[in-house]
């Protein structure tokens, strides 16, 4: 495809991209047939920030946008906002530290649509916050077609996100979603009634969300809380809460960063 990037200002975290590396040459050599695939995605680029700038390109590309120019945009969002990067590299750890599938840095980066889902996301935030629209609105259709994920570009989210299988998660225009969140896939954060505004909820940090939940309305959620799967959460949830149910009602306490723990069960103490 294209040639390699340098993005200015980057701030490496030298673990993560090193272990890339070595994870790279270490599947090349043991499954020669993707050799020039680690060669392409990861092994010829400088850096991180390079290697995601290519990745999302190569996942995104499309007649009407083609890769090349995909990756000059994701270049110059990640150029222009340093968070870009940062979350980025906190979403890798993210998978790494709460997925048990994921045994390897590389694995997200290159294997797991809700990474690409988020990091597009990230730049189509990034676009939206330029006044650039139109093509933020672009990236959302993309990411929609290629992975069953739609977030709205306006939606807000902090670090270290972790969307698990990631099929059918919508996230509206108003939501805001803090640091060290988890997500299970069919998730819903979704408006409630006809106006416009603030119509979507705030998940607080160290939130676990499980499969299928849906979360509406202008609702917190607080930290550390934990909503079952396919729960109905129609109002504020307190801090440290594990609900349930149809419309959800608390059931027990949480433990203290449930999306860390990704214990998908009643805590012990309860
Ligand atoms: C069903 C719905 C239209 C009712 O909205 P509403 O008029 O604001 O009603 P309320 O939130 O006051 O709820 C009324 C009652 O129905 C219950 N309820 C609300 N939505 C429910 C649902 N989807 N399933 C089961 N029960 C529901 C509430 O718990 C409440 O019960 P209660 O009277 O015993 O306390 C709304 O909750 C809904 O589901 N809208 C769809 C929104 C959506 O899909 N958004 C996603 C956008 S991406």
């Amino acid at each position: 495809m294209t040639e390699e990037l340098t993005i200015d200002g980057e701030t490496e975290q030298r673990d993560i991209w090193s272990a890339m590396r070595a994870e790279a040459s270490a599947a090349a050599a043991g499954e020669p047939v993707l050799a020039s695939y680690f060669h392409s995605t990861i092994l010829r680029h400088k850096s991180l920030d390079s290697a995601l700038a290519y990745q999302l390109a190569s996942v995104l590309d499309h007649t009407a946008l083609t890769a090349t120019a995909l990756q000059e945009v994701i270049a110059e969002a990640m150029r222009a906002d340093p968070n870009i990067s940062r979350c980025m590299r906190a979403d890798i750890s993210a998978w790494y530290e709460r997925d048990p599938a994921c045994d390897q840095y590389l694995t997200p980066f290159l294997y797991f649509k809700g990474f690409h889902a988020l990091q597009s996301h990230r730049v189509a935030h990034w676009l939206w916050s330029q006044g650039r629209r139109t093509l933020a609105l672009y990236f959302q259709s993309r990411v929609s077609e290629q992975f069953a994920v739609d977030i709205h570009p306006a939606a807000r989210f902090g670090c270290g996100i972790m969307i698990d299988h990631a099929t059918g998660l919508v996230v509206g225009e108003t939501s805001v979603v803090e640091d060290d969140v988890s997500f299970l896939h069919s998730v819903t954060l979704g408006g409630s009634g006809s106006g416009t505004g603030h119509r979507h909820p705030k998940i607080g940090r160290g939130v676990m969300v499980g499969a299928g939940a849906k979360v509406l309305g202008p609702v917190s959620i607080g930290t550390g809380v934990k909503i079952a799967a396919g729960s109905l959460v129609l109002s504020d949830v307190p801090p440290h809460a594990t609900v349930a149910g149809v419309p959800a009602r608390i059931v027990g306490k949480s433990a203290a960063a449930p999306a860390y723990t990704m214990d998908q069960t009643l805590d012990s103490e309860e």
